[in-house]
C-alpha cells in the first residue's frame, strides 16, 4: 500500500496565526495541509473561504487538501481552485448531482474527492469511482474538531479498501483521529489520515512529536 500521508487540520490551530501554523505543521513532517470549509447550513459551524486559502498559499508548498463542508458547492469550486487548492474534496450528501461535481473539480485542473458522513453507505461513491482521485470517510459528524471517533468508520474504510481495488485513490478518514485511532483505520486500509485536535494539542513545539506518534501508530 502507498505510505501513509497526514494532512492536519487548520481548524485546530490559532487563527490569529494561520500562516506561522501552517509553516510549523509542514516543518514538522505534515504531508498536506487539511482545510475545513464550512457554511452554516450543510454545517452548524462557519470557517474558511477561498481568501483565507489564498492568502495562505505563499506560506508552503504543500498540497492544500481542501474539504468542502458547504451546500451547494458547483458555485465555489473554481474559486478554491484559482485561491491555490489541490485537492477538491465535495460531499456525497451536499447536492443530487456528485458526478458532475467531480467532474468540475477535474475539469479545473484538480484531484476530486468524495467525502461520505458517517451515516452515508460506501455504495455511495460506487458509480463515481473513475472520477475519484481520494475518498474521505468521516468518522465524526461533521462541523467541529474535538469530537469522538465513531467506530463503524472502521467497517467503511474496510469496504472502500475493497472496492478501491487497484485503482489509483487515496483512502482518507476524518475526526478523532489519534495514535490509537490511527493504528484502527490504517489496518482495516486507509492511507490518509486528518488530525485536528492531536496534531495542535501542546503547542507548536509538540507538534512533530503528535505528527509522528501517529504516523509510527498508523
Ligand atoms: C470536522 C472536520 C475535521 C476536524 C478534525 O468537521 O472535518 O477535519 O477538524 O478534528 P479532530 O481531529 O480534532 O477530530
Ligand atoms: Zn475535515
Amino acid at each position: 500500500m502507498a505510505s501513509i500521508v497526514i494532512a492536519p487540520s487548520i481548524l485546530s490551530a490559532d487563527f490569529a496565526r494561520l500562516g506561522e501554523e501552517v509553516r510549523a505543521i509542514a516543518d514538522a513532517s505534515a504531508n498536506w495541509i487539511h482545510v475545513d470549509v464550512m457554511d452554516g447550513h450543510f454545517v452548524p459551524n462557519l470557517t474558511i473561504g477561498p481568501a483565507v486559502v489564498r492568502a495562505l498559499r505563499p506560506h508552503t508548498s504543500l498540497p492544500f487538501d481542501v474539504h468542502l463542508m458547504i451546500a451547494p458547492y458547483d458555485p465555489y469550486l473554481a474559486a478554491f481552485a484559482e485561491a491555490g487548492a489541490d485537492l477538491i474534496a465535495i460531499h456525497a450528501e451536499a447536492g443530487p448531482h456528485l458526478h458532475r461535481g467531480l467532474q468540475a473539480i477535474r475539469a479545473l485542473g484538480k484531484r476530486a474527492g468524495v467525502v461520505l458522513n458517517p451515516a452515508t453507505p460506501a455504495s455511495s461513491v460506487q458509480y463515481a469511482l473513475d472520477l475519484v482521485d481520494l475518498i474521505l470517510v468521516m468518522s465524526v459528524n461533521p462541523g467541529f474538531g474535538g469530537q469522538a471517533f465513531i467506530p463503524s468508520a472502521v467497517e467503511k474504510v474496510a469496504e472502500l479498501r475493497a472496492m478501491i481495488g487497484q485503482r489509483p485513490i487515496r483512502l482518507e478518514v476524518d475526526g478523532g483521529i489519534n495514535a490509537e485511532t490511527a493504528a484502527l483505520v490504517a489496518a482495516a486500509g486507509a492511507d490518509t489520515l486528518v488530525a485536528g485536535s492531536a496534531v495542535f494539542q501542546g503547542g507548536p513545539n509538540h507538534y512533530a512529536g503528535n505528527i509522528a506518534a501517529i504516523r509510527s501508530a498508523a
